[in-house]
């Protein structure tokens, strides 16, 4: 069978970064064929000399180069961060009328959202991300959306949800001590995200659950008693600094809003798809590497 034709744009960004060398051993295995987009300047240091490149310029200039990077992909997978995401809108208007492309995994990579949530002054930031889909939907560009939950490095290195582990410290919102959070270990992401690559006709227009834990409050509690020796320090998030916190755009307002998602069991659909062959490691194993 012909290789799989991929396009992948964001490589040397966090989760670029995480997905690159399973997409790199799937195109050695000849199962995909990679082609890597990337702007004038990029760092591909990491892209092996025989994987073909193709240039994007994802702005209002660069729409005859972007039809040419994408010409023949079956797959466009896009791990653009920050300031870029909103330039994706540029590849959607390439990639309108492809007779190649069977889906374009656009940069999601958060989590289910619900209209009323997205209505918080503070996380006017997400919306962007909806520009795009309503771009691809206006140029009938079909679609997945990843779904992940919080990132381990943001959970254990950031102390995102309020937990620090190497303080012992655990904070508790609402019921978040029986309800769990999801939690991506960007490996799995980046091996799940090529799995699901390899059932190209099974990608459009799905919205996929890609997370690899589950851990309630109770369970991290749990789990850093043994591995501090005693039992974490217990604060608590109070619905005052919730409702302030979510009132400023940026990533306070998020962490604010993925709080009051784990403390009300709140995080929307959670079934995931099925990933092949995938050998992690336990909770209380990826805590105690961030340890
Ligand atoms: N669930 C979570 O906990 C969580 C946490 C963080 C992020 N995310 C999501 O994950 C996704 C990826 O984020 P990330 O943190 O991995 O991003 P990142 O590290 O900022 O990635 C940057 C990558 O995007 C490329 N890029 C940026 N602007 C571009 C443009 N205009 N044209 C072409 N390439 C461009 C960069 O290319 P160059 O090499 O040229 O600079 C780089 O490869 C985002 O959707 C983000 O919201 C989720």
């Amino acid at each position: 069978m012909a290789p799989i034709v991929v396009g992948f744009v964001g490589s040397a960004g966090t989760v670029g970064k995480s997905t690159l060398p399973y997409l790199l051993e799937q195109d050695k295995a000849g199962k995909i064929k990679l082609v890597i987009l990337h702007r004038e300047g990029s760092d591909l240091s990491k892209i092996p000399q025989e994987v073909e490149k193709r240039v994007v310029q994802l702005d209002e200039n660069g729409s005859e180069q972007n039809k040419a990077a994408v010409e023949g992909l079956e797959v466009l997978l896009s791990t653009i961060g920050g300031a870029g995401i909103k330039s994706q809108i540029y590849l959607v208007d390439a990639l309108e009328g492809s007779k190649t492309l069977k889906s374009f995994i656009h940069s999601d990579f958060g989590t289910n959202w619900t209209a009323k949530e997205l209505e918080a002054p503070g996380l006017s930031i997400i919306k962007v991300k909806e520009e795009v889909v309503k771009r691809a939907e206006e140029k009938k560009v079909p679609l997945t959306h990843i779904r992940t939950g919080a990132f381990d490095v943001y959970f254990f290195n950031y102390n995102l949800a309020g937990t620090d582990i190497k303080k012992n410290v655990v904070q508790v919102f609402r019921d978040s001590l029986k309800y769990g959070i999801p939690i991506t270990s960007l490996s799995f992401l980046g091996y799940a995200t090529t799995q699901l690559i390899l059932k190209p006709a099974e990608l459009p227009n799905q919205i996929l659950q890609v997370y690899d834990f589950d851990p309630t409050g109770q369970e991290i509690i749990d789990v850093l008693t043994k591995l501090n020796g005693k039992a974490p320090e217990i604060t608590h998030y109070t619905e005052e600094e919730y409702q302030k916190e979510l009132l400023t755009p940026g990533t306070g307002a998020i962490v604010a809003a993925i709080k009051a998602k784990w403390g009300s069991n709140n995080f929307g659909p959670s079934e995931k798809p099925k990933i092949d062959g995938w050998k992690g490691q336990s909770f209380e194993e990826l805590t105690k590497s961030y340890l």
